[in-house]
């Protein structure tokens, strides 16, 4: 999926990232709060993720209320109206409920008209959901286009399993996409495995396992993760080799990459993919520190981030890249068309 216009034929529509914004929980949960809750400590938590602390979303407030708010960030940041929003996607895999799709609860917080509809890639939400999005507004069928990665995980989360429960947090981010001359959403690569389906995984509560007292006592309902160290090592090499693939496609180096910005598990896969791609810490955003994983929301909250801080400029090219749950993994790169903020 790489956007090109051909020699002759009709000028190709591209999409371009015209807004970002996000939103944050205010309750920010340290690192602390875990060493009365399990048998860890600041320190470990640190050396093996680079998670200092991340924000769990107050009672009540719930994933379409964190996208809603990112959206409305996004919107103003496009300089557009919420009327103006032709079809919203939220990638999720902590929907505010089974059914019906976050994506309408969102559509009817910001209190327009339009479709509305998820996309559940894990991790890699945002991967699928900006490449979808893109190809709705390329193709025509939609002008503005709001895509949203919205998470609150602390509801599933095992609380007396340490290696997962000090991972995670919640949040949302969202870009609105619009048409462009110039290609903005260069081009994705989108990748899947599901022969990795049990590494990460939420086993009651769908089909398979209905919700019962049984898979409640069980704690099926939560995250569980079989090999961290498995994880690990097929994020590093998924992410970087999906970063290889868009940029060859693209006709690109990574010396041309002004910022990397890569789904923020763990500082240590960033990391490992920047070196392996031969891109300096300054040019990798590191967002993991102050918001753990936030799945499908953490690429365009460090994006996001990185924009408000000036480390993006307009006319720069960046490269996004995520792996997760599925096994599913992407990268996405983009020629930054927002100016920088106010
Ligand atoms: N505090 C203290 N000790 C811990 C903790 C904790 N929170 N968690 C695990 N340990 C212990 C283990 O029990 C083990 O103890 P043992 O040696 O007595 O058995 C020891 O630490 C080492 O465990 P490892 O699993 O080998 O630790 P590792 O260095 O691999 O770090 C971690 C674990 C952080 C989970 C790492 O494997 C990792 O980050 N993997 C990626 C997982 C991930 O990011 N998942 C998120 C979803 S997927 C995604 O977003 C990419």
């Amino acid at each position: 999926m790489t956007a090109e216009a051909t020699a002759g034929s009709t000028p190709k529509r591209n999409a371009q990232i015209a807004g970002v914004g996000s939103a944050l929980p205010a309750n920010r949960v340290p690192n602390s709060y875990f060493e009365d809750v399990v048998d860890t400590n600041d320190e470990w938590i640190r050396d093996r993720t680079g998670i200092a602390a991340r924000h769990f979303a107050e009672d009540g407030v719930n994933t379409s209320d964190l996208s809603a708010d990112a959206a409305r960030a996004a919107l103003a940041s496009a300089g557009l109206a919420a009327e103006q929003v032709d079809m919203i996607i939220v990638s999720t895999l902590t929907p505010d409920r089974p059914l019906p799709a976050t994506a309408v609860l969102v559509q009817q917080k910001l209190g327009v008209s339009c479709p509305a509809f998820d996309i559940n890639a894990a991790c890699s939400g945002f991967s699928y959901g900006l490449a979808v999005g893109a190809s709705i507004v390329e193709s025509g069928a939609a002008d503005t286009v709001v895509v949203i990665g919205g998470e609150v995980l602390s509801r599933f989360l095992n609380m007396s399993d340490r290696s997962t429960c000090i991972l995670f947090g919640d949040g949302a981010g969202a870009v609105v996409l619009t048409p462009s001359d110039e290609p903005g959403v260069i081009g994705s690569v989108l990748a899947a495995d599901g022969r990795g389906a049990g590494l990460l995984t939420i086993p009651a509560g769908g089909s398979d396992m209905p919700a019962s007292l049984q898979t409640l006592a069980d704690g099926g309902h939560l995250i569980q993760m079989s090999s961290g160290q498995e994880v690990y090592k097929r994020a590093v090499n998924s992410m970087t080799d999906a970063c290889r693939e868009i940029l060859e496609k693209s006709g690109y180096a990574a010396d041309d990459v002004a910022l990397l910005v890569p789904h923020q598990a763990n500082a240590r896969i960033m990391g490992t993919v920047a070196d392996r791609l031969g891109i300096p810490p300054e040019r990798c955003a590191l967002y993991v520190e102050e918001v753990g994983n936030t799945s499908a929301a953490s690429i365009p909250i460090a994006m996001d981030s990185a924009w408000r801080a000036g480390r993006i400029a307009h006319g720069d090219l960046v490269l996004l890249t995520s792996f997760g749950a599925g096994i599913a993994w992407g990268a996405n790169l983009v020629r930054w068309t927002i100016p920088s903020p106010a």
